[in-house]
């Protein structure tokens, strides 16, 4: 496999992505990705207290304008939007499997996937869906329009994609999507297209109306299986997994119950390489509270609920990002408490200090006081 690879990577120009070897969980991925410095994100915080220690900021934010907009599936409901640089330099590159940081108008920052060609430097392509009954950040991206300027910071991988060969063990790749989860899989069918590896795609979602990029996944004919709830039924194993062997390297993004169900259904000593868009399912947590030092308001957090999200159902205005433990932007301080930190990213002075992420970490005890 190793000579037949070697081969085969002669016409591909870009360096190659890094390999990780075994198997991969999301987490190990994750911790890969946070490794580089420049990948640390800016922190935004709600409240002012100067007395708030640093976390690392990105300085990477450049200017970026709106070159094109189309609507990419059926419905009206996913738009892509072609990304050029304010001041016409080049881009910095990626890797299949990278996202930017999308920092829109309102001060929100949302990370999409980059769904273009890896090899183009002069602009990027993200699609984003519509999330019905919420004025939150799909609907900000929906209304962009063309010339419009916004910031993007550069591309960082959290969804790396090791070669059969150079980084995998793998003889064969299963990609799996979900609806918009399609997006970071689309630059990996064609690298893998191109590199003339063993690969086949599921790709489901509720009708063919609903399907990103249905039009450039025709091309690859028999490996491209569409499943759609109308027809197939909800997927199971069967649909998702079939011929999925610990030889095959599975790379599966899209909806909570369909990553649940690969997650649960993959045979042992398989690699599976998630992307999540949605946060860490809680694992092993206990309930305690919240209490706003400033208002004094007390938020019970369930056994089963982010810090985060808890404080979201009280107070809309919290920063947050990727509800992953990896971007930084959900940073507040402990004011009182004991912090257990479930994250990658703080440093130790960080924690030291008192600074916690929300959307993983939570009280050791019953409660923590934020300086909120
Ligand atoms: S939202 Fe990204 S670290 Fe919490």
């Amino acid at each position: 496999m190793g000579d037949r690879l070697a081969r085969l990577l002669k016409p591909y120009t870009g360096e190659p992505p890094p390999g990780l070897y075994g198997k991969s969980s999301d987490l190990l991925i994750r911790i890969a990705g946070i490794a580089v410095p420049h990948f640390l994100s800016v922190v935004t915080r709600l409240g002012g207290d100067a007395a708030l220690p640093a976390l690392p900021r990105r300085t990477n934010r450049r200017a970026m304008v709106v070159e094109e907009r189309s609507l990419v599936a059926g419905d009206p409901d996913v738009v892509a939007l072609t990304l050029v640089a304010a001041d016409g330099e080049d881009l910095p590159r990626w890797h299949a499997g990278a996202h930017i940081d999308v920092h829109l108008p309102s001060g929100r920052t949302r990370q999409y996937s980059l769904c273009g060609d890896p090899d183009r430097a002069d602009h990027y392509r993200v699609a984003v869906r519509l999330i019905p009954g919420e004025q939150g950040a799909s609907h900000e991206v929906h209304a962009l329009t063309v010339g419009q300027l916004i910031e993007v910071s550069e591309p960082r991988n959290a969804f790396m994609m090791p070669l059969p060969g150079s980084g995998s063990r793998a003889e064969r790749l299963r990609f799996i999507a979900g609806g918009i989860g399609i997006t970071p899989i689309l630059p990996m069918v064609r690298l893998a297209d191109r590199l003339q590896l063993d690969w086949s795609l599921r790709y489901t979602g509720r009708h063919r109306e609903s399907l990103p990029f249905l039009d450039q996944l025709e091309a690859f004919g028999d490996r491209v299986r569409v499943l759609t709830d109308d027809v197939s039924g909800l997927p199971t194993p069967a649909h998702l997994l079939d011929d999925v062997d610990p030889w095959t390297a599975v790379y599966a993004c899209g909806p909570p119950p369909m990553m649940d169900l690969v997650h649960g259904a993959v045979p042992e000593r398989t690699e599976l390489h998630i992307e999540r868009f949605s946060p860490v399912p809680v694992v092993n947590g206990q309930p305690f509270e919240l209490e706003l030092r400033r208002s004094a308001v007390i938020v019970p957090v369930r056994a089963d609920q982010s810090a985060l999200a808890a404080l979201l159902a009280v107070e809309s205005d919290v920063s947050y990002s990727c509800r992953q433990g990896f971007c930084g932007s959900c940073a507040q301080q402990v004011v009182a408490g004991e912090v257990e930190h479930r994250d990658q990213l703080l440093t130790d002075e960080q924690r030291r200090l008192g600074q916690m992420l929300l959307c993983v970490s939570r009280s050791a005890g019953d409660r923590l006081v934020l300086d909120l």
